[in-house]
């Protein structure tokens, strides 16, 4: 049941709201966050995210929060790769593997790999019968329900929604953060269902601006912070249902080559929401603009007055914390695939060459 939507990618990306705020409510209580089992952070000397494909960009992003909130150092790893690189490990680490189907077959040959090596295993899953949530010490679910089109939306925003209440209780535990500040970051993430709603408003705007994207032969996402993996996430989907080739960079990585890519025909992304680097940002969008390139700037209301004219488009998403903006921008990189994916006619919800969940390597 597409529930009146022309395809399940498109029921999932408006299913978010609700999907997420149900997710949310299931980590948090009056005390702050809570999880179904008990974690404890402060003895982690490291936290190790793998993952494969959609869920390996919703684990780059948590980096950020790890990082930026909880002060433990973080690595993230593909699991194709760690698998078979054989990294060391610390003993005190925690490894966090993320998969919405949680039969990902690189994924769960990456957690038997650590099983034995670290302090404790935790997986984030979509489906807790599944190999990789039996197989770990700590499975949480991420609640998003079925998730039926290939192109993961949904499980991403609530792997994200998952992995925030875990920087936010590790940041907590650690004492980085008072129980004031945590209860700050819990409203910010509590909006967000509220705020994706609003950004699914402006879908008939970005439909409008799609069609010309579906001409281009290469797209470019580009982001800085924790918007550099979201600008990976955004090409992926675009690559994914349009078949569009489309690669996602960290702006300030622009000139260190990507930027001979530039002319008219190929379109530039940047998700950019007024923050700290936004100066910089707007630099790296001005250097596409004298090379010609078509500059889509995905931004707030602040972000579009300081950006001023000379984008071919720009695109005012409500305003939100810096720090998880990736959440409501990810809803404008699915719209922004899910359309133009429309205009070239392709099968949304069943892609060629890829299959929903990926057992064999
Ligand atoms: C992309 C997508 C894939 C999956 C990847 C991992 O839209 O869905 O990249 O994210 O195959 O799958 P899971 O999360 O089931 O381990």
């Amino acid at each position: 049941d597409k529930g009146g939507h022309k395809h399940f990618m498109a029921k999932e990306i408006f299913e978010q709201p609700v999907v997420l705020a149900d997710c949310l409510s299931h980590y948090t209580d009056a005390g702050g966050v809570t999880l179904p089992q008990p974690l404890d952070f402060t003895q982690t000397d490291r936290v190790i995210l793998v993952a494969c494909g959609t869920a390996y960009y919703a684990c780059a992003i948590a980096k950020y929060w790890f990082e930026q909130f909880a002060g433990i150092p973080c690595d993230v790893d593909i699991a194709s790769e760690f698998r078979y690189r054989e990294p060391p490990v610390s003993p005190k680490a925690t490894a966090l593997f993320v998969s919405q189907s949680g039969e990902t077959a690189d994924t769960l040959a990456a957690l038997r790999y650590v099983t034995e090596k670290v302090d404790r295993v935790v997986s984030v899953v979509n489906v807790p019968s599944s190999s990789i949530a039996r197989e770990s010490d700590v499975a949480l679910p991420i609640l998003a329900g079925v998730e039926v089109g290939v192109a993961s939306t949904k499980a991403f925003m609530n792997q994200l929604g998952v992995l925030a209440n875990l920087a936010i209780m590790a940041a907590r535990q650690r004492g980085r953060i008072d129980a004031v500040r945590e209860a700050e970051l819990l409203e910010i993430l509590h909006g967000m269902p509220g705020l994706i709603n609003q950004a699914l408003a402006l879908e008939d705007k970005i439909a409008k601006r799609t069609a010309r994207l579906a001409e281009a032969k290469s797209v470019l996402f580009l982001g800085r912070g924790a918007m550099f993996p979201l600008a990976m996430e955004g090409a992926l989907k675009l690559k994914e249902i349009s078949y569009i080739h489309a690669e996602g960079y960290a702006s300030g990585e622009l000139k260190h080559g990507p930027i001979a890519l530039i002319d008219k025909t190929v379109p530039v992304i940047v998700f950019a929401p007024r923050d700290a680097l936004f100066d910089k940002t707007i630099s790296n969008m001005q250097e596409v603009m004298a090379r010609d390139g078509k500059v889509w700037l995905i931004t707030d209301a602040e972000g579009a007055a300081q950006a001023g004219d000379g984008t071919w488009a720009t695109l005012v998403m409500p305003t939100v914390d810096p720090a998880l903006a990736p959440m409501l921008y990810a809803v404008a990189a699915q719209l922004i695939a899910y359309h133009t994916a429309l205009h070239k006619g392709t099968d949304v919800d069943q892609p060629r060459n890829l299959a929903k969940s990926v057992t064999v390597e």
